[in-house]
């Protein structure tokens, strides 16, 4: 990005002048100014998290209001031609049988690293299906691709799609990779693997247990979403029958020209405080932004089109719970970072929830200079499997 269009950028944020000058005579200058050192985050609660098992069971399937692990795996498949419902049974209920092993912490019965299955960490593994799946089972999808937002799609065919994804999260890598190989076996008579996309969130133990998550960009992300284990993420998650819907977006963030901003744009962009997480109108993260607060010039102190502005959902049947994860593949040559976010988001309802803040993002939102889109994929997340059955059973059996 140029000089230019930063200052352009700058002024269309308005509030930014009005926080410390951030644009003067046609540049950017906070961007120089030593900024103060941050705070050090709570200190974490020490605990053995090695043998901590999230229960596989249930009528809901794990992974979904499980608090993000560390680590995740997302991996898509597209099924082999052939496979038809009744092969499709037989793939999850082998799948299903060795997750609900892994765990726990035990083998899986084919397993020739079997030492490496010891550490749940609280791993879960969450199937979702997708459109192919549906169509190769004979049945109607309840999910369909999102459609195209060309304002801000740069979709890359290996990031997209897929028949059947497997979520694997622990908060060990070693229990993630080795939970990740033991699944694949399964799968390869059945489907072949898409792609994978690795992902990390701060390590178990480094910080108190919180909602929130620092992605690459600096910005505490996860502010807004509904607690796990509150009424309101129950209605925006979960479908009656226990199913969920979830959206995963391989998102790039643009690292590059954002380093370039100063701290008051960055602000701006999100209408968010960087340090605290906290509103522009407000002085801790949980406080209500005030989307009607002016400043001294006129302007709104939270930017029209902050990207929180815009997303802003304060109906729960509305609202979409996101459990992202940050990515970071080697960098370029020349040095140019490869990172972003994994966005993962769970909604009972793609076209009711997802799509209408997708379309409000799309059509405006300040921080889409600085992120672009380049993979998308949905998948129905059926209910989860009682004990003695696999996850698939209501839809597939
Ligand atoms: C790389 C891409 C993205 C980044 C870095 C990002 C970052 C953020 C940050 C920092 C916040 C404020 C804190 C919070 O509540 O979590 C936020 C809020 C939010 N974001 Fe994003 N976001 C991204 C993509 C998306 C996408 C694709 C959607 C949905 C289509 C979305 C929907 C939301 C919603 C609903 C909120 C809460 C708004 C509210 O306060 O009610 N975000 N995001």
């Amino acid at each position: 990005m140029t000089g230019p269009q930063l200052s352009r950028r700058g002024l269309f944020t308005g509030g930014a002048a009005a926080l410390g000058g951030a644009v003067a005579g046609g540049a950017v200058v906070t961007a120089l100014r030593p900024e103060p050192a941050p705070a050090p985050p709570p200190a974490p609660d020490l605990v053995d998290f090695g043998q901590a098992i999230e229960p596989f069971h249930g009528a809901r399937q794990a992974g979904v209001e499980t608090v993000p692990q560390a680590h995740a795996a997302f991996v898509a498949f597209t099924l082999r031609p052939g496979t038809d419902r009744a092969a499709l049974g037989r793939m999850m209920r082998l799948l299903s049988d060795d997750a609900a092993r892994l765990t726990r912490g035990e083998a899986p019965l084919a397993d020739t690293e079997a030492e490496l299955a010891v550490v749940p960490a609280r791993l879960t593994v969450t199937f979702g299906f997708g459109p192919g799946l549906y169509a190769a089972a004979g049945l109607p999808s309840p999910v369909a691709a999102l459609p195209a937002f060309p304002q801000i799609d740069r979709l890359e065919e290996r990031w997209n799609g897929g028949d059947l994804l497997i979520q694997i999260c622990a908060d060990d890598s070693i229990t993630v990779a080795h939970a990740q190989r033991m699944l694949i076996k399964d799968s390869r008579p059945f489907a072949t693997v898409r792609w994978v996309q690795r992902g990390f969130r701060r390590s178990a133990g480094t910080e108190a247990s919180v909602r929130t998550q620092r992605n690459l960009l600096g910005q505490l992300d996860g502010t807004a979403n509904p607690a796990p284990g509150t009424a309101s993420f129950g209605t925006a998650v979960w479908r009656e029958d226990g199913s969920t819907q979830l959206v995963v977006r391989r998102i790039r963030a643009e690292l590059e020209s954002w380093d370039l901003l100063g701290r008051a744009d960055k602000e701006n962009a999100v209408g968010r405080k960087l340090d605290s997480g906290a509103p522009l109108t407000g002085v801790t993260e949980l406080d209500e932004p005030d989307f009607a607060r002016l400043d001294a010039t006129g302007f709104p102190v939270m930017p029209d089109f902050a990207h929180v502005t815009r997303a802003r959902q304060t109906d729960d049947r509305l609202k979409i719970v996101r459990r992202p994860y940050n990515y970071d593949d080697a960098p370029a040559a020349d040095g140019t970072a490869d990172c972003g976010l994994i966005f993962a988001s769970y909604q009972a309802d793609i076209v009711r929830q997802y799509l209408p803040i997708q379309r409000r993002l799309a059509e405006k939102d300040l921080l889409n200079e600085w992120i672009t889109p380049i993979g998308s994929a949905v998948f129905s997340v059926p209910p989860g499997a009682a004990e003695g059955g696999w996850v698939g059973q209501g839809v597939l059996a």
